[in-house]
């Protein structure tokens, strides 16, 4: 079927997530066809430029960060012919209406995205302004980006504001993991076959890791990062919903409440962590200079930034690692380990999901059986097994792989995160996008978290490292270690 005509509206239209990740999203699935041709992203910014300017300075930036490719310049041009710019400074409270009211005006039945790609504090006000502008229509819809809040009080206070203009079903709280393809396949790895459902409890597997590892710093990011750190800005989030995909029963079908039911549930089982607990199943490190990608880098208080580091500098997480459980008849008992980090040794997202060992050995030499779930750097899905070496001498055992990379499989491009998600708006799905109560349950649990670590000095780890001694000790406590091999 054809795609119907949609007007995306972009607040913080010149920003960095507009530039590196939303216009190169909409491009490639332009080229997909994915568009309809009256389909117009609406840039609003401060920045005084009419769409000529801002086509530039697409052109320009979008360029810049590699994401357009050579190959189709006439397809590019096409592309840039979609976008417009609008001169407003809504954050200062001048009205919305005016010049945006005038080029919307007339398109009343085409799906309306205002897409916030702005400050969690400006969500309630903009979408005031939308209303008193008169520009919610019954097809707009609200695209709000992560981090929605910094606790749970303030994510309640937006969720009210922002529910007080749009209906549930008309708000999109994204986070990008849900658009990554590997995550959508764990649902299908583990709902569309049968060999797994059996053993996925707690009587066959040992234990879980979630592991988020980037090479990156923080860079000129300070100012945010201050606020934030590795919890609110990774685990509350992207590490959260990992382990509700990973840890949740079957949904009854794969429909928006059936799926995002079944993860409000495992948010709700986890054991609260509060007061000395917190100390004990948790771990917070912030990088030190050291070497990484064969070059110095500075530590995370001597990152260049706009501003000097403060006390609040030094108290930030850049690394997190928590020993989670999830508190129901399929998990009773099983650790979910998850850690996440800036500038450690390399980039590398996945679950582990490590079995128990063989209940009497007869071989001397074997190694309890891991199931990897990569996301990235390469997406595919790897069963670690025991196998015997072939010869006829004396017998040997070596862990080998089952691989099944999707590149090599599919041979066709793996989708950015945000190609899939930004469909999903123009669509009206919201399967993929967290609902009100999930984006709360998560906040409930992180809530003491953040308060039993308040004022605490995180341990330093060397960049371009394996992270703080102390993450090591954390999951050795049960015997374990962390899979790190390739
Ligand atoms: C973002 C965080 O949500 O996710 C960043 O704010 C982080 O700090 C990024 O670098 C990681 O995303 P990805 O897709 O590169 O794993």
């Amino acid at each position: 079927s054809q795609p119907h005509a949609a007007d995306l509206i972009v607040f913080g239209g010149t920003g960095d997530l507009a530039m590196r990740k939303l216009l190169p999203a909409l491009f490639h699935s332009d080229l997909d066809g994915m568009l309809a041709d009256e389909t117009r992203v609406i840039a609003l910014s401060r920045g005084g430029l009419d769409d000529a300017d801002y086509r530039g300075k697409v052109d320009a930036e979008v360029r810049l960060a590699g994401a357009v490719p050579d190959e189709d310049p006439a397809a590019w041009e096409r592309f840039r012919a979609r976008l417009h710019h609008v001169t407003v400074d809504v954050g200062s409270g001048e009205p919305l209406g005016g010049e945006l009211g005038a080029l919307l005006a007339g398109h009343e039945d085409r799906a309306r995205v205002f897409y916030l790609a702005s400050p969690p504090m400006t969500f309630g006000p903009f979408c005031r302004a939308i209303q008193e502008a008169g520009l919610v229509t019954p097809a707009s819809r609200v695209v709000l980006e992560k981090p929605l809040g910094k606790d749970l009080a303030s994510a309640q206070r937006i969720n009210d504001e922002v529910g007080a203009i749009f209906d549930e079903n008309q708000i999109f709280r994204i986070d990008h993991y849900l658009g990554k393809e590997t995550v959508q396949n764990l649902l299908v790895l583990r709902f569309a076959n049968t060999f797994l459902e059996p053993i996925w409890n707690s009587r066959w597997i040992d234990h879980v890791q979630i592991t988020a590892a980037e090479t990156v710093g923080t860079a000129g990011r300070r100012g945010y990062y201050d606020g934030s750190g590795a919890l609110r800005d990774m685990v509350q989030n992207h590490l959260l919903q990992l382990l509700c995909l990973t840890a949740m029963e079957p949904p009854l079908r794969n429909d928006r409440e059936a799926v995002r039911d079944e993860k409000v549930k495992v948010l709700r089982a986890l054991r609260p962590l509060t007061g000395g607990d917190v100390a004990l199943h948790t771990v917070r490190g912030q990088y030190a200079a050291g070497v990484s990608g064969g070059a110095e880098v500075p530590g995370y208080l001597d990152e260049p930034g706009s501003t000097p580091p403060t006390d609040k500098s030094r108290e930030v997480e850049t690394y997190a690692a928590i020993e989670a459980r999830v508190e129901n008849w399929r998990w009773a008992g099983v650790p979910f380990y998850l850690r996440t980090g800036k500038r450690l040794a390399s980039r590398r997202t996945e679950i582990v999901v490590q079995f128990k060992d063989v209940p009497h050995s007869i071989f001397p030499g074997g190694a309890p059986n891991r199931l990897v779930i990569r996301l990235q750097p390469s997406e595919g899905i790897h069963m670690h097994l025991v196998a015997k070496e072939p010869g006829s001498g004396e017998l040997r055992l070596r862990p080998v792989a089952l691989s099944l990379s999707f590149a090599d499989t599919f041979e066709t491009r793996v989708p950015e995160a945000y190609e899939r998600l930004l469909m999903d708006v123009l669509a009206g799905n919201p399967t993929l996008f967290m609902r009100r109560d999930e984006v709360e349950s998560a906040w409930r649990w992180i809530d003491p978290i953040l308060s039993a670590w308040e004022g605490t000095i995180p341990e330093p780890y060397v960049a371009g490292g394996t992270g703080p001694a102390a993450a090591d000790e954390l999951i050795g406590r049960g015997g374990r270690t962390w899979h790190e091999e390739g």
